[in-house]
């Protein structure tokens, strides 16, 4: 299985990026649940608004994107999009601003959806991203290449808020993604009260991103609490948000786009894992049924007719994963505090735990790399910390044996490498690939069966 990682570098420099805006001229499906308050949210809305509302309310002007991207490739278009979206590839998404720009933003898809095995999959995430380089210099042009004032109006207020943030996105590692570290930025130049940009920061900004991979958006039908380290309970949808929070500068906005994030929420909840697409040994799986509820399932769960999610918080010196994301220095609590105290803490609530969640495991074979920091190639080597490479290399191909990307273990780290952004080097900070050892007391015929049960999730 192939995928094509090339094209989502150059995107970047387009993506984190646009701002003040109304919704393309495209023809919403009713929303039922906005209709009376009480009604329950609407999925088939939220895929909807997923894919076609301004909820990034900011971006590039339409005609530099023409002139320098153009259309999209088949492969990348989605046939139920509506007006010029169906000509942008489904991370972007047209946006006309309150001066009338024509723009186009960067949506939730870009981190969220994935292909895999020549399939988009919507709720896998994408460990292709490329955040190696500082995007700055790009924004900084941009305004120059706006076709009029008010594309060059809107291409200055992006611009500004790419230059004031993108400094500190920029990862080690291609795949490693700084979502958490953006939003970080964002509160920074933020007024929590009224969500008024400011262009200086009020607080220190986040001092640079931890490793973490992309987690699948389907297992959010099972959990109450986001995040991996479960640091996010409550209104989940208002979490949601500080992801669309780029130029939402007032709470009239955020309260607007708040009207159907619930729903988007409710088709979060709807989304399915992809099926394992080779042949399962069903009697090994069996086998490893049995094996996997005895040692695993107190924390994953169990899966099946009536499945249960037990949610649990795992502490770091009990999973022994990668501290870093987990424990947090003191310094970071000023962003906590920072989203308790806003409109977006109103209803929701972030509080550290020191600890990793348990993620529920459907659809586990298809999320490689492993761990929250992705330090880990394949399945196999997820069961066997004996085999974890300490330095290697992702290729594009998908190995169905192993479970994960087919990987090269390398002998040295990024300072040996010529690629070193290509290199995964588990020696740096945040890359650590130890702990969660579960499957290390399993002979190699247990851990077999196990990993076949693990495809049929
Ligand atoms: C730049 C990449 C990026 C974009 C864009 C992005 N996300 Fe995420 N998202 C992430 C990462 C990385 C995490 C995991 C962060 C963590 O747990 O510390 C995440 C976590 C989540 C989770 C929690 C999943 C779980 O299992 O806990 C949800 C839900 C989510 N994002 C929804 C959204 C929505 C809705 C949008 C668009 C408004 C969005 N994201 C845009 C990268 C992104
Ligand atoms: C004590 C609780 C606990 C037990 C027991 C446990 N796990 Fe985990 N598991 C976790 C936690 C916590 C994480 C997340 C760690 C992280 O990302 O740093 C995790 C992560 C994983 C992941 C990676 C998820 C991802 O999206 O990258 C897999 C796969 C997994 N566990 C499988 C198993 C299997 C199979 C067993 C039994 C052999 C098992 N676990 C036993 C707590 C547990």
């Amino acid at each position: 299985m192939h995928d094509s990682p090339a094209h989502m570098s150059r995107f970047f420099l387009l993506c984190l990026m646009s701002c003040g805006a109304e919704s393309a001229p495209v023809q919403p499906p009713v929303d039922t649940a906005d209709t009376a308050a009480a009604e329950p949210p609407d999925a088939d809305y939220g895929r909807w608004a997923l894919l076609n509302e301004d909820y990034i309310q900011c971006g590039v002007p339409a005609s530099v994107y023409d002139q320098y991207v153009g259309a999209a490739s088949p492969a990348e278009r989605m046939a139920e999009r509506d007006g010029r979206n169906a000509e942008l590839p489904y991370y972007m998404t047209a946006v006309t601003a309150d001066n009338g720009a024509e723009l186009v933003a960067q949506n939730c898809l870009f981190c969220h959806a994935a292909f895999m095995d020549g399939e988009l999959v919507v709720g896998l995430g994408n460990p292709w991203l490329d955040f190696t380089t500082d995007a700055t210099a790009y924004a900084a042009a941009m305004p120059l290449l706006a076709a009029d004032e008010a594309e060059r109006e809107e291409a200055e207020k992006w611009s500004e808020r790419v230059m004031a943030t993108g400094g500190s996105l920029v990862t080690d590692t291609v795949g490693s993604n700084p979502a958490d570290t953006l939003a970080q930025a964002l509160f920074a130049h933020k007024d929590p009260t009224t969500l008024a940009w400011s262009s200086s920061p009020m607080m220190e900004l986040p001092s640079g991103p931890i490793p973490t991979d992309v987690p699948p958006l389907w297992n959010m039908a099972k959990k109450e609490r986001m995040l991996y380290s479960g640091t996010a309970t409550g209104d989940l949808p208002r979490v949601m948000m500080t992801a669309s929070a780029l130029c939402t500068d007032d709470v009239e906005d955020a309260e607007e786009i708040y009207t159907y994030f619930d729903d988007i929420a409710a088709y979060f909840a709807t989304l399915e894992p992809p099926a394992f697409p080779d042949a399962i040994d069903q009697g090994l799986a069996d086998e490893g049924q049995v094996l996997f509820e005895d040692s695993c399932a107190m924390c994953h769960g169990t899966y099946g007719e009536e499945p249960t999610y037990p949610g649990e918080l795992v502490g770091v010196d009990e999973v022994g994963t990668d501290p870093s994301l987990a424990l947090q220095p003191t310094d970071i609590l000023r962003f906590v505090d920072w989203f308790n105290e806003s409109w977006y803490g109103e209803t929701a609530t972030l509080a550290p735990t020191g600890a990793y969640i348990a993620p529920p495991l459907d659809g586990i074979w298809a999320t490689a790399p492993y761990l929250h920091n992705g330090s880990v190639p394949d399945l196999a080597s997820l069961l066997d910390s004996s085999i974890r490479p300490t330095y290697w290399r992702r290729s594009t191909t998908y190995d169905t044996t192993v479970v994960g990307w087919r990987s090269t273990t390398l002998d040295g780290g990024k300072d040996e490498a010529s690629d070193p952004t290509r290199v995964i080097d588990t020696t740096l900070p945040g890359w650590s690939n130890a702990g969660h050892i579960y499957g290390d007391g399993f002979d190699a015929d247990q851990r077999a069966a196990v990993l076949e049960y693990l495809k049929t999730l």
